[in-house]
């Protein structure tokens, strides 16, 4: 059976992006592996300045969030990173087997520290490391797959590079995981900046639609998108981002093709209503059961105790051969 792992960081409310890019996906998985894993990575979310009320809410409504899209905790394990000590306990040993080279190479490492200082701020050390412990999360529970959106391909690479490492160095311990990624929309990108990704840790509204936006929130945000002064409704992503990215989201909430759809339309008003009628008709039913959910956080949190306690149970044995592999005597 294929072990499956993912994570989502509670560092805003979750977009369209993580919905169609990630977490749509993650539900469908879990109907064919009875040992798939999804962790709301709260961890994470501690690595630039943060809000510790924030922080905590955005756990729960990511986990929330979570349900509501569809994750069957019959099937799946759902749970918060920090509610199982293996994560920090294996990070701290493959520290060990990280440099701190390959650290300084990571793109997201680069971009985020690069921000932080033009701001004037300072970079937490936790941000530098954070791969290291994303690894942890991933190699803790024996992963095959790991789902995730494009921009996480690096830190993949990176959690299969220090496995084969150890495995090397101390013997074979891990399994050698592997990102797999979405066909269509594996990449949505902001409605107002089809240049960079539909982050839900950026602060720009506008081109960013949230999974409990409403309607009509999503009909204002799609209908101004940016699209090019060239007219004429072409598949380009290169050339035409803007328009590119409304025909993926359209073909990614429909099933179809976005190639295909670009000959379908004559005008980008055609484009934009129709986008803004899919979106919100691939919503609707995941916020009713958000509503559902939210009226009975005794149920969210008898899933994520359920979850952490199942955890543990995989990813100690793991943890505690990795220890012993590494030299550590067992207590
Ligand atoms: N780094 C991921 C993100 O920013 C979240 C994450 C943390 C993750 N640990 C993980 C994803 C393990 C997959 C597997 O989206």
């Amino acid at each position: 059976m294929t072990r499956v792992f993912s994570g989502v960081k509670p560092t805003g409310h979750l977009t369209l992006g993580n919905y169609l890019g990630a977490v749509r996906r993650w539900a469908d998985v879990d109907q064919r592996h009875s040992d798939a894993l999804f962790c709301v990575v709260d961890l994470h979310a501690l690595t630039v300045d943060h809000d510790p009320a924030r922080v905590r809410r955005l756990t729960r409504q990511a986990a929330t969030l979570l349900l509501a899209a569809g994750l069957d905790p019959e099937l799946c394990t759902v749970f918060v990173q920090s509610h199982v000590d293996e994560h920090t306990r294996l990070s701290y040993v493959m520290e060990c087997v990280a440099n701190d080279g390959e650290m300084r190479r990571m793109i997201q490492y680069k971009e985020k520290a690069a921000r932080e200082r033009e701001r004037g701020g300072s970079v937490r050390l936790s941000l530098l490391t954070y791969p290291v412990l994303m690894a942890a999360d991933i190699l803790a529970y024996g992963t095959d797959e790991v789902p995730v959106g494009d921009d996480q391909a690096q830190h993949v690479e990176l959690a299969r590079d220090l496995a084969v490492r150890f495995n090397q160095r101390y013997g074979h311990t891990f399994v050698v995981p592997r990102a797999t990624r979405p066909g269509v929309a594996a990449r949505v990108m902001n409605l107002q900046e089809p240049a960079s990704k539909m982050g839900k840790s950026d602060d720009s509204g506008p081109g960013i639609v949230y999974l409990l936006d409403e309607p009509d929130a999503v009909r204002k945000k799609v209908m101004r998108a940016v699209t090019d002064s060239a007219a004429g409704v072409v598949y380009d992503r290169e050339e035409r981002p803007g328009v590119a990215n409304l025909l993926e989201i359209l073909a990614a909430c429909e099933g179809g093709d976005p190639e295909d759809l670009s000959g379908v339309y004559e005008s980008y008003g055609a484009l934009k209503k129709d986008t803004t009628e899919a979106v919100v008709e691939l919503l609707r039913p995941l916020q009713a059961r958000h509503k559902a959910l939210c009226a009975d956080p005794a149920y969210v949190e008898g899933v994520l105790r359920d979850g952490a306690e199942k955890a543990r149970g995989m990813a100690k044995p793991m943890v505690d051969t990795a220890y012993r592999a590494i030299g550590l005597l067992p207590a």
